[in-house]
């Protein structure tokens, strides 16, 4: 069991920092009782090297978290930059050294009974110290969920709705007693969407294949990262189009991305190995890519990142992977 966090990191609440332990909400809250809030996820990577904290893509992150509380009617009344500048100040004033997983919530904040919302909304921003979230280094084994991916007419997906994680809870909480390390939910029709907590790539013969944002996924930032690494890195062909499940059974590499997986390599589906049960070379090299960017070491991609305390990017350099896919 994972240990709870420390109750006396500061965390932002009702527009003040405070320690965590002062961070109250009460039984009857809206967004308790009927899932109506819309949280993100946002790494921060230490470079040890460069004694620099990098927050990865968190003004797409805080785009991406009003757009979705939208959904909810919720409107965070901060931009993305004043946001940006408050994750800053939480990290320096908790004097994290150490990779980072930084939540917001906006949530729908009544102290009634009932499930009509109004509009009376609150958010926080609470960071933690976070290691790895999936131990993937030797490739993970996922499993496909009788779960279905919740449908955009239901909850959308794509929204980060509090409610809907409820359907990634029962894959995952699933996938665990079943003995596989990670879900991989299919949609109604059949074909496969992402992970429980992370989108899903494939290689079949050459090209990248990843299902469309109208297939009931996340619209992943680290999915949309990674596309753009294997564009510009590696040359590939990246195709948007449905998967289905026999696919994952004779594809040539297999992978998941996310901001709390990162790049995970799956290595067997269902008790089957994906092509010989190693990590495939495309996946490797992406997967280091990906690395080498958020810790600041790729200067081409430095535009990602949002360091804490110096306000200076790294000077060190790592050389792209010179590897062609094509
Ligand atoms: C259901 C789901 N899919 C995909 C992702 C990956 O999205 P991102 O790369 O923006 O973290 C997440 C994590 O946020 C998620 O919860």
């Amino acid at each position: 069991m994972k240990a709870d966090v420390d109750p006396n990191l500061i965390v932002y609440f009702d527009g003040q920092y405070r320690p965590m332990r002062d961070a109250r909400i009460g039984i009857l809250t809206h967004a308790l009782h009927y899932g109506t809030g819309v949280f993100e996820g946002i790494r921060a990577h230490w470079d040890e090297s460069a004694h620099e904290l990098y927050l990865m893509r968190a003004r797409e992150h805080y785009q991406r978290w009003k757009h979705n509380s939208g959904i909810l009617h919720i409107e965070v009344p901060l931009s993305s930059e004043e946001l940006c500048a408050i994750t800053v100040e939480l990290a320096r004033r908790n004097g994290f050294r150490t990779d980072l997983y930084v939540r917001p919530l906006a949530y729908k904040c009544a102290q009634r009974v009932g499930v009509a919302f109004d509009d009376q909304n609150a958010f926080f921003i609470a960071a933690v110290p976070f290691g790895e979230y999936l131990h993937s280094d030797q490739g993970i084994h996922a499993g496909v969920s009788s779960w279905r991916r919740i449908d955009d007419n239901a909850i959308p997906a794509r929204g980060k709705i509090c409610g809907a994680y409820a359907n990634s809870a029962l894959a995952s909480d699933e996938a665990h007693r079943c003995g596989f390390d990670e879900a991989i939910l299919l949609n109604e029709a059949g074909h496969v969407t992402e992970g429980a907590t992370c989108n899903l790539f494939m290689m079949r013969n050459g090209r990248l294949i990843t299902p469309a944002i109208t297939e009931n996924v996340l619209e992943g930032i680290t999915r949309d990262s990674i596309m753009e690494l294997a564009r510009h890195e590696l040359s590939l062909e990246i195709v948007e189009r449905p998967i289905d499940r026999s696919e994952l059974y004779i594809c040539d590499e297999l992978f998941l991305t996310g901001t709390a997986v990162g790049v995970a390599p799956v290595t067997r589906v269902d008790h089957h190995p994906v092509a010989d049960g190693e990590i495939g070379l495309v996946t490797h090299s992406l997967r280091q890519l990906y690395v080498d960017a958020v810790h600041g070491h790729l200067r081409d991609y430095r535009k990602w990142l949002l360091p804490v305390y110096a306000g200076g990017p790294a000077e060190r350099e790592a050389q792209p992977a010179a590897t062609s896919f094509a």
